[in-house]
């Protein structure tokens, strides 16, 4: 019995030692490991951050937008203009019925109506992109009263910012004004 609690508080040490290196050494070094080790590291991995409580500094009205009515069948891939960006999903608190009306242009998502467009970078497995469409009754009627915020950070352990919002976000959503400044129709 007693040899055995030497090799308890080693592991219990090692254990420790690998979550304080974890923290402080996080990002780069973190991302890569998950995708190329992942096997043998799992137990490491599991333990930080692969639930998907809302990272930090995105709106709490998003929290679980990952569940939500999803628009696209498959993964938007990048485009020429924004080749950084990565693979692209987007998530609206409507209903499948209610985004087919506007796909045919006979309608507009109903008030309160959140869209959440999430990117993941393609040299990393996190998302590093969220852009926000919100529909607030009364708050700008010339844009069909959406307002629109975009969120980006630079590894998996920080806090999401703020880079832009409304009026950068009109130019090319203007366009897309005959299915209320959506591009995206449900697949
Ligand atoms: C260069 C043109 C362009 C600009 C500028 C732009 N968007 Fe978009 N946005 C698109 C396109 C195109 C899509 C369709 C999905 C895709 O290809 O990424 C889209 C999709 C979205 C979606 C998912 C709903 C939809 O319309 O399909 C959200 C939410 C969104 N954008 C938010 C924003 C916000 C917030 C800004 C401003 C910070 C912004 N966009 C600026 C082109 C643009």
């Amino acid at each position: 019995m007693r040899r055995l609690t030497t090799p308890i508080t080693l592991l219990g040490t090692a254990l420790a030692l690998v979550v304080t290196l974890g923290g402080v050494a996080c990002g780069a070094g973190d991302d890569a490991s998950d995708a190329t080790t992942a096997p043998e590291t799992s137990t490491a991995t599991e333990t930080t951050e692969d639930a998907e409580p809302l990272a930090g500094g995105l709106p709490e009205e998003i929290a679980g937008f990952s569940e939500w009515t999803k628009l696209n069948r498959e993964p938007i891939p990048p485009k020429a203009a924004d080749p950084h960006l990565g693979e692209k999903d987007v998530f609206t608190t409507a209903t499948p019925a209610e985004a087919e009306a506007v796909d045919g242009g006979a309608d507009r998502y109903p008030d309160g109506t959140i869209i959440v467009k999430s990117a993941v970078r393609p040299d990393g497995d996190f998302v590093g992109l969220v852009a926000v469409m919100r529909k607030v009754r009364g708050l700008d009627p010339r844009h069909n009263d959406w307002e629109f915020v975009e969120y980006t950070r630079e590894s998996r352990e920080s806090p999401f910012e703020v880079i832009a919002r409304d009026a950068v976000c009109w130019t090319c959503h203007e366009v897309a004004k005959p299915t209320d400044y959506v591009y995206t129709r449900r697949g």
